[in-house]
């Protein structure tokens, strides 16, 4: 039946502490990103970037999904190898960002509605003969003075249960990101209060739907302050509010929840992802990451679009995939850090 394998799939791309490479930019967020250093955006340098965290020798052992992006996922290696059987010879599966972005909601000043459901069914049916098998879906909920509204929260998961089902239907695993964004001051209890809300309506939308839980991914924040909150909270503070959160909202059928990094510095979502593990409470899911910055970011600084810095580049970003999925084990040490300068990739 196609909800075993979905299952199945869903375990498998988070099988021994493995977790989630999230390179879905858009054009125009990986062209903002590489600007920013001066790096010039065209196709082939957006290939040449895709393509240095795609060939890192052995990846395969802390990464078990990639997700791409519509131009990724056509794209060939520079010695012509489609990029997707790239990903897949490194034993890991190609995933795809499935959603249209999230736009300014009518009605809802300051806040967003993803938009891609229309003709959602047709894509997914091509993504498949691409090699996609699972896909990702993400909505954006702001923190403010009197937001999120509940108008805002429950059109958000309401897209996103429908994206789910189109999904399953297609024979993917649909992961399901409802992302409580960082920005503002607001404290870690009040990002507390607005998860778990969003949570909430999100598995009653998933529920109403009749989406397989057991074939999905959930792919949250983590419970933190605001990024401009003048209290920092501990990494045990974030840890304790993140897992007693989901325990609240989460049905424990779910195999696997792979948290968003949304700006955390590297190091401290590796930190903060150890420590939910080491937790002693009961964690009915697996916990690991689908990190797009926190995985990416120093790669990037050194690669700087030469390619003679490419396998310095991969070996940055072994290291933090490494560090990454010890701490989705809860067997990560900061010691690990120290060694990252003579870090070899095999
Ligand atoms: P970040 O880890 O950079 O937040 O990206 C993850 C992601 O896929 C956001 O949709």
């Amino acid at each position: 039946m196609m909800t075993t394998n979905l299952d199945e799939a869903a375990r498998a791309i988070v099988t021994g502490g493995k977790g989630i490479l999230a390179a879905d930019e858009t054009v125009r967020t990986l062209s903002k990103r590489l600007s920013a250093r001066s790096i010039e955006s065209t196709e082939d340098s957006r290939r040449d970037y895709r393509e240095m965290f795609f060939s890192t020798p052995d990846i395969g052992a802390f990464i078990g999904g990639v997700i791409m992006q519509d131009e990724t996922i056509r794209q060939k290696s520079s010695t012509g190898m489609p990029l997707v059987e790239l990903v897949n010879a490194q034993g890991v599966i190609p995933g795809i960002k499935v959603d249209d972005g999230a736009k300014p909601m009518a009605g809802a000043p300051g806040e967003y509605i993803t938009e891609g459901l229309d003709g959602l069914r047709g894509r997914l049916k091509e993504y498949y003969g691409l090699g996609a098998r699972f896909a990702k879906w993400r909505a954006v909920i702001v923190i403010g003075d009197g937001l999120p509204t509940r108008r805002c929260v429950v059109a958000n998961a309401h897209a996103l249960a429908r994206y789910a089902a189109l999904c399953q239907e297609q024979g993917f695993v649909p992961i399901v990101e409802p992302e409580v964004l960082m920005n503002g001051a607001h404290s870690i209890d009040r990002c507390e209060e607005v998860t778990g809300d969003v949570l909430q309506a999100v598995f009653a939308a998933l529920f109403e739907h009749r989406i397989s839980l057991e074939g999905i991914l959930l792919k949250p924040n983590m419970v933190v302050a605001g990024r401009e909150c003048s209290v920092k909270p501990s990494v045990d503070a974030v840890a304790q509010a993140t897992l007693r959160t989901l325990a609240r909202h989460v049905p424990a059928v779910v195999p696997a929840i792979v948290f968003l990094s949304g700006g955390q510095d590297h190091v401290l979502a590796t930190e903060h992802l150890n420590a939910i593990n080491a937790l002693p409470e009961p964690k009915p899911w697996k916990l690991s990451f689908s990190y797009g910055r926190a995985l990416q970011d120093e790669a990037l600084e050194i690669w700087h679009g030469k390619k003679e810095n490419v396998v310095a580049g991969q070996r940055a970003f072994y290291h933090r995939a490494k560090c990454d999925s010890a701490a989705a084990l809860g067997k990560y040490q900061r010691t690990m850090e120290t060694s990252a300068t003579e870090a070899t990739i095999h």
